[in-house]
This record gives C-alpha cells, structure tokens and sequence, in this order.
C-alpha cells in the first residue's frame, strides 16, 4: 500500500485548497499534480511547440522538479525557474487538459509523480491519483461540487480566469474541460471505485478538510 492520500475531482471542485489545508493540518507535504500538466503546456507554448501532438524527444527536453520551499510545501520548477502566475492562467488550464489526453505526456509524467511515494505520509491531488498513479493508495477521496458552485467558485479566484469574464464563460470553460478530462481514452477523469466521494456544494473549505482528517485519523487508529 502507499503512503498516500489520493484527492481527485474535476476543475474547481475546491480540491487543491482542501488538499493543501489537509497537508498543513497533517504536517505532510503536498504535491500539486496538475501543475505538471500545466507546466507541459507552457513550455511547449513558449518552445512553438504543436500542442496537440508532443513528441517524447521534446518531453526529454524539459526539466521538471519539485522543490520545497520554507514551509516544506513542494513548489514546481520549470526550466530551473518558479513558473509564476501563467501557470495558473485560463489559456494554461486548457492547454494542460489538451496535453494531458496524450500517452507520451501521461507516460512521462507518471514516473515523476510515483517517485513522490515513500515511507512519509502525503497528499496528492489531481485526476488520476487514486486510479491511474496510486491505485493502491492508503486513503481516496473524489471531491465534486455542482458545476453552478464551481464556476461561482473559480470566477472568485481572480488570477485563474481571464480578466472581464462572465459566470457563464467560466462556467463554459469548466465544461469544455471536465468533458475532455473524462472522456480521454487514458487515464479518464473518474472516481476510484474505492474512493469516497464528497460532494462540497454548500460546504465551507474549513469543513471538508475536518472530515477527511477525521476519516484519516480515524484509518491511522485501526491500522
Ligand atoms: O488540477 P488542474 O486544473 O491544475 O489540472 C489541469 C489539467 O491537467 C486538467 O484539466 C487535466 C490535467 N490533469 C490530469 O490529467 N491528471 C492529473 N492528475 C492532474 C491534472
């Protein structure tokens, strides 16, 4: 079993801030798994690269590495530099979903993500954690929230939309991307069919992240 706890969900479920809120309260680290998807995307828009087809001899190019910074939190250096805000940009969240349909990206980045296991407990969150990266996981969790709440929610989070956008363009975008996540022949967006599943609509962060430290308190105790 691995020493992981596994948080997937669709796009702005709420799933990195309860994932981060979760490895600070459990004082473990945290890794982010979708902004390797994203810094894919932007290095192959900065290189000119086609985004549709990225070959492995460009995926060889890059230099992808977690560091952690003061807080022990695992920040993600690309090309040895912090990506900064274009990594959580609108154009950068639909290129990372293009990219991440494509075998040579998900076969590189799958190796990257396994050597996060280890004899520590950690948090990771993305799409595929709980089917794909670590089936074998110690701990699951599927967060969803209605596509009304996560569109309110995302258009809350200033730096993650384009400026001027409506709740219907954000919530158009979240669709377009949820529909590529889940219906990508590899690694499909999906719930592990031994994740729970937590639907946060009308739920505050600060409680989701109670019940899943509940839950993994509770797991620790019988273990
Ligand atoms: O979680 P995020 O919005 O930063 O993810 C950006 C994209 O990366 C998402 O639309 C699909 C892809 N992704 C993935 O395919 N598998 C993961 N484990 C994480 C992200």
């Amino acid at each position: 079993m691995s020493n992981v706890i596994a948080i997937d969900g669709p796009a702005a479920s709420g799933k990195s801030t309860a994932a981060r809120l979760l490895a600070e309260r459990l004082n473990i680290a945290y890794v982010n798994t979708g902004s390797l998807y994203r810094a894919v995307a932007l290095a192959a828009r900065r290189a000119g690269q086609e985004m549709g087809a990225l070959s492995p001899e460009f995926l060889n190019t890059l230099k992808l590495e977690y560091v952690p910074d003061q807080n022990g939190r695992y920040e993600l250096k690309l090309d040895g530099s912090l990506p900064g805000a274009e990594l959580r940009s609108a154009e950068t969240a639909s290129g990372a979903s293009l990219v991440a349909t494509q075998l040579a990206v998900r076969d590189y980045l799958l190796g990257v993500q396994r050597s996060f296991a280890g004899e520590k407990l950690i948090v990771m969150e993305g799409r595929d954690i709980g089917t794909v990266i670590f089936p074998d996981a110690r701990y699951k969790f599927f967060i969803t929230a209605t596509p009304e709440e996560r569109a309110r929610r995302r258009l809350a989070q200033s730096g993650e939309v384009t400026d001027g956008a409506t709740l219907a363009e954000v919530a158009k975008a979240i669709a377009e991307r949820d529909r590529q996540d889940s219906e990508r022949r590899i690694a499909p967006l999906k719930p592990a069919p031994d994740a729970e599943l937590i639907d946060t609509t009308g739920f505050a962060v600060g409680e989701v992240v109670d019940y899943i430290v509940k839950k993994v308190q509770a797991g620790t105790e019988e273990k």
